[in-house]
């Protein structure tokens, strides 16, 4: 399956998500799809930061208590501070971390994910979620599938249309790991934003981005980690789970994260 079409002349996910981080790598239709974004739904900078906020205490929760050493972590982004394998690394020197991104610019940064501590190891597949085949295939060069793998899958998922069977490809990936592994996912949630925004959210992305872009509720969202124990606290929002500080934050992510580790 092809990647994205490099256009520059459509929003695309990854670019106004870079905008949003306060990152370089974003054209004009990325910066206008977010201020026409911002507009509906003011708290989007607070949700992306607050989203990566969510990833960094995944990864930092997954490397430290649960022992983790390995990652497959699919979405990536444009690099920017405090990538999967910085995080891993910095607590266990020794983790590696495979990468997954279809976005050509993302591609084009690639580098900057493959500068590993010399203990570890880290590795990058340009290929799209919904190819699982390729990307186990891949990643299997550098991680050992027979041992726990933590699976990525931060602020993607709603990317991928009912109609590519996201739940079957989540369950794809996870098949594919042992028991004691973990998935960790962010996900454009419904039920935490009126419905006024929502749908102009919603409608806003089929107008103006290269993805059209899907929400769904915290069941849905749990049904992702099927065959998984939900690590305390469940499916939250993402400002929720298991903040350091003890405070939620100052705004609505409306996104949902959470943590599993299949049985
Ligand atoms: C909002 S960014 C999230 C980056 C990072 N995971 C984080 O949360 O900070 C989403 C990324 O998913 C990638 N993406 C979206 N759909 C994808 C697909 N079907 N296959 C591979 N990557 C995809 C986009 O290119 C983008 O880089």
């Amino acid at each position: 399956m092809s990647g994205t079409e490099f256009d520059t002349s459509v929003a695309h996910q990854a670019r106004m998500y870079d905008y949003l981080l306060g990152g370089k790598d974003n054209y004009a239709a990325d910066r206008a799809a977010i201020e026409a974004q911002l507009e509906i739904y003011p708290d989007l900078a607070f949700a992306a930061l607050a989203n990566r906020a969510f990833l960094g205490r995944a990864v930092r929760y997954l490397a430290g208590g649960a022992g983790i050493r390995q990652f497959l972590d699919i979405g990536t982004g444009i690099p920017t501070a405090g990538n999967t394998h910085q995080v891993a690394q910095d607590i266990a020197p020794e983790s590696r971390v495979v990468y997954v991104d279809y976005d050509p610019i993302v591609l084009a940064h690639a580098r900057a994910l493959l500068v590993s501590h010399e203990a570890g190891a880290t590795d990058y597949i340009d290929a799209d979620l919904r190819d699982t085949g390729t990307i186990l295939a891949q990643a299997s060069e550098l991680l050992d599938f027979s041992e726990p793998v933590a699976v990525t899958l931060v602020a993607i998922l709603h990317a991928i249309p009912d109609s590519d069977d996201p739940h079957g490809k989540v369950a794809r990936l996870m098949d594919a790991v042992p028991p004691g592994s973990y998935l960790a996912i962010s996900h454009m949630g419904t039920g935490l934003l009126d419905r006024e925004t929502q749908h102009g959210l919603e409608s806003h992305s089929d107008r103006m981005m290269q993805q059209r872009l899907t929400a769904r509720s915290r069941e849905q969202v749990a049904g992702f980690f099927e065959g998984m124990d939900l690590v305390p606290p469940g499916v939250v929002r993402v400002d929720e789970w298991r903040q350091e500080s003890g405070a939620g934050g100052a705004g609505n992510s409306a996104l949902w994260g959470a943590v599993g580790r299949k049985r």
